[in-house]
């Protein structure tokens, strides 16, 4: 069947102003949900994620038995959950399906293969063409059985769980999906499980564990976790906002030429601020004001305006710090003066589409001279954006980086397939609309 094909036109506007409220963070949302269902109490998360890949996780937890209900509106739901003291998840009676989001199926994957029931998870075409041997290998290693199709590269995954036992294991990728799927297994297994991580990725699983009780401890980018001998508690808070979702108006606001954008509650955690050193070594000017913490994850307001960006060279142990803020990135690398290079980034090539090669084609289409790497790109800024007709690859970061490009291309940019916002900000297109007008 045809996809549905939701088509945006952006065009320049004089000005770009206006505070925003970001929907809450995607990556500390299904944490917060898996979490809570393992704990003994109920909780309350407030800002939750309203995009699809929340959901995703929400409704595979529901076919495990958990109860969690939803409130409040569609931008900015709550959630509440009824934690299952540690051994309350129950075989689902049917295939769970993860959507498009590696998120819930990664993590999911590492707690179903230490549970005691058969599972089989699933998703759309762009997960299922994803690489899960990262995944499979190291359970393996626990003791799963878990297997893929594909010589156990991809979904869907048919995992039979049991008791696992703890592992020493060095992560060959900064994959915070593969260290959170381990630690989620872990935390059932026999003694203790040790990750060396070849450099620090998003750490929002550590900080949830920890706040909750688990025997977690973090010497450099050595994790040591303790299986739990009692379930976790539950804990309620407010997310934070998601900085990813943050990354295209703060991009907007430093390119456009007359801009004054307020981000609010926006999330900080350092694992996930790249986007704001990069932006700040490019010249832009952002202040980040009112800065404070919320169950253990640190947040605060931004305020950027117009800059005078230049080119930089992005590359190193930044990269995993602002992974999926790549696209918005090179976006600012067109704005810019200058060369901006990217490398190290290959991991790109494995995520909702191949960002590398969709990145460089889309943007190219504007006009921008962008050169594909194997791990990165090369990006010649300076060269003024055409309006032209563009496609998301059903890839929400490619449709937002696409929109705010539209912001400075002269003339019409004309966007396919726009409804791929929706797995991580659905209301994306009325608040840049909120800003123009
Ligand atoms: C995520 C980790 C990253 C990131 C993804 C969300 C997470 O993926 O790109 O969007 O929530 O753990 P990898 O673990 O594959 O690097």
């Amino acid at each position: 069947m045809a996809k549905q094909n939701v088509v945006k036109i952006i065009k320049p506007c004089s000005r770009l102003e206006g505070t925003l409220a970001l929907p809450g963070d995607k990556s500390i949302s299904h944490r917060a949900v898996i979490l809570n269902s393992l704990a003994s109490g109920k909780a309350k998360i407030a800002n939750f994620a309203p995009g699809k890949d929340c959901w995703s996780t929400v409704s595979c937890l529901r076919a495990l038995g958990v109860e969690v209900r939803r409130e409040g509106p569609c931008n900015c739901p709550t959630v509440l959950i009824s934690g299952t003291d540690n051994d309350g998840l129950k075989e689902p009676l049917n295939v769970l399906n993860a959507g498009n989001s590696g998120t819930t199926m990664r993590l999911l994957g590492g707690l179903l293969s230490s549970q005691p029931f058969l599972s089989i998870i699933t998703g759309d075409a762009s997960l299922r063409s994803r690489p899960m041997g990262r995944l499979i290998k190291p359970l393996r290693s626990m003791g799963a059985e878990i297997h893929g199709r594909g010589k156990d590269s991809f979904a869907p995954l048919v995992i039979k769980g049991k008791k696992l036992h703890g592992i020493e294991f060095s992560l060959p990728v900064p994959s915070a999906q593969i260290k959170s799927a381990i630690l989620l297994a872990g935390l059932f297994a026999q003694g203790r499980t040790v990750l060396h991580q070849p450099l620090p990725s998003r750490d929002h699983t550590e900080r949830l564990l920890k706040h909750m009780g688990a025997g977690l401890r973090i010497t450099d980018n050595l994790l040591s976790l303790t299986p739990l001998t009692n379930p976790l508690t539950s804990i309620s808070f407010c997310v934070p906002g998601d900085i990813s979702s943050g990354a295209y108006f703060l991009v907007a606001g430093a390119i456009h030429p007359d801009a004054r954008i307020i981000i609010k509650n926006c999330g900080i955690n350092p694992t996930r601020t790249g986007i704001i050193d990069v932006l700040l070594a490019m010249g832009a000017e952002l202040k980040i004001e009112n800065e404070r913490m919320e169950a253990g994850e640190p947040l605060a307001d931004i305020v950027v305006e117009s800059s005078e960006l230049r080119g930089v060279d992005i590359s190193g142990g930044i990269i995993p710090c602002l992974i999926d803020e790549i696209p918005a990135l090179a976006v600012a690398g067109c704005a810019a003066r200058g060369k901006t290079v990217i490398r190290g980034a290959a991991e790109l090539r494995v995520k909702e589409s191949d960002r590398i090669a969709t990145v460089s084609r889309e943007l190219s289409r504007l006009g921008a001279k962008i050169e594909p790497l194997p791990d990165g790109m090369i990006i010649h800024g300076g060269s003024p954006l055409l309006g032209a007709e563009v496609d998301t690859h059903f890839d929400h970061r490619l449709a937002m980086s696409l929109a705010i490009a539209g912001l400075i291309a002269k003339g019409r940019t004309t966007i396919n397939h726009a409804q791929a916002v929706q797995v991580s900000y659905p209301a994306f297109w009325p608040d840049l609309q909120n800003l123009t007008s």
